[in-house]
């Protein structure tokens, strides 16, 4: 594996891989890998003659200087994780090689990122766009991978390739948990012991909100009885609960509304001061 800091070098190398016909499989990260991420890695190195894997903490994203500041950092652990897992080159760029100058982009991304996270975290997806569109323009991979922990996320992306005309494939990857049900989280070290004692009842109401919906519930009263359920659990406190259109991630009024991609319940909850996303398919 080899560690490209820099954009000539990471653009020299794409191209000498391209020039041979060689698929491209980029995962962008934020590093502090775990088995989620690694799940990503795993399956682009399946389907890919060459797997790039990013790690960059993207300052444009971050609207909290403080979760900025103590976002975990750990590269010796990565590289190590990434090498194991066969990927080619592993791309750990400078915050000046990546940003030169400020990136003043604006995208359009509408409706998808009005809601939920876009509406509690202004600016959050407009740094994911700017930094997702830099990794892809550089990498120009034929597939990228992205794991459905941050659904809202994947349709954001899925816009943005749209806005920009990007011919790639997005693949999306299932949640991976640990076996308490919690997604696996960079944020999760985190976590008191006590906080983290209670963290796998998120999953487990959510999963619980599947069987309310068996019951012959609407979405509109599904959410709010599963919004209820968390904040009647001592320690955690939801900041939203929506049941939304999995493509377009507009709350929907009954289950029919829902496309062919079906419906997704999507959370955010604070457990002992950190702020946790989860979600769940209806
Ligand atoms: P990060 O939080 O590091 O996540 C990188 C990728 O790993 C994302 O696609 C995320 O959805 C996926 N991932 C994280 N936890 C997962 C889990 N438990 N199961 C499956 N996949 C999981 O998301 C970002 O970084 C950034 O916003 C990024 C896209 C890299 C842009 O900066």
């Amino acid at each position: 594996m080899e560690i490209i800091r820099t954009v000539s070098r990471l653009s020299e190398a794409v191209d000498a891989a391209r020039a041979k016909g060689c698929s491209i499989g980029l995962v962008p990260t934020m590093g502090a890998l775990h088995a989620g991420h690694r799940s990503l890695v795993e399956r682009a190195r399946a389907e890919n003659d060459i797997v790039v894997v990013s790690v960059f903490v993207n300052p444009t994203q971050f609207n909290n200087a403080d979760d900025l500041r103590t976002y975990p950092r750990t590269e010796e652990a990565d590289t190590a994780l990434l090498e194991a897992c066969g990927v080619d080159y592993a791309f750990i760029p400078s915050v000046s090689e990546i940003y030169p100058e400020p990136d003043t982009r604006v995208f359009d991304l509408g409706p998808v990122a009005e809601v939920m996270e876009g509406a509690m975290r202004p600016g959050h997806f407009n740094g994911v766009a700017q930094i997702v569109s830099k990794l892809f323009a550089l990498a120009k991979p034929t597939r990228a991978y992205f794991g459905e922990k941050d659904f809202q996320q994947i349709a954001v992306i899925r816009r943005m390739v749209e806005l920009e005309g990007f011919d790639l494939e997005i693949v999306p990857c299932p949640i991976v948990r640990e076996a308490d049900g919690l997604a696996l989280s960079s944020r999760n070290v985190r976590l008191s012991p006590e906080a983290r004692a209670i963290a796998p009842q998120i999953h487990r109401i959510l999963e619980e909100s599947v069987a309310i919906k068996a019951q012959g519930k609407g979405p509109r009263e599904v959410a709010s009885l599963t919004e209820a359920a968390i904040n009647a659990t001592e320690g955690l406190e939801a900041e939203y609960y929506q049941i939304v259109d999995a493509r377009t991630m507009q709350p929907i009024d009954s289950w029919e509304e829902a496309g062919d991609c079906g419906a997704a319940g999507c959370v955010t909850v604070y457990c002992g001061g950190v702020r946790l996303i989860d979600n769940i398919k209806y």
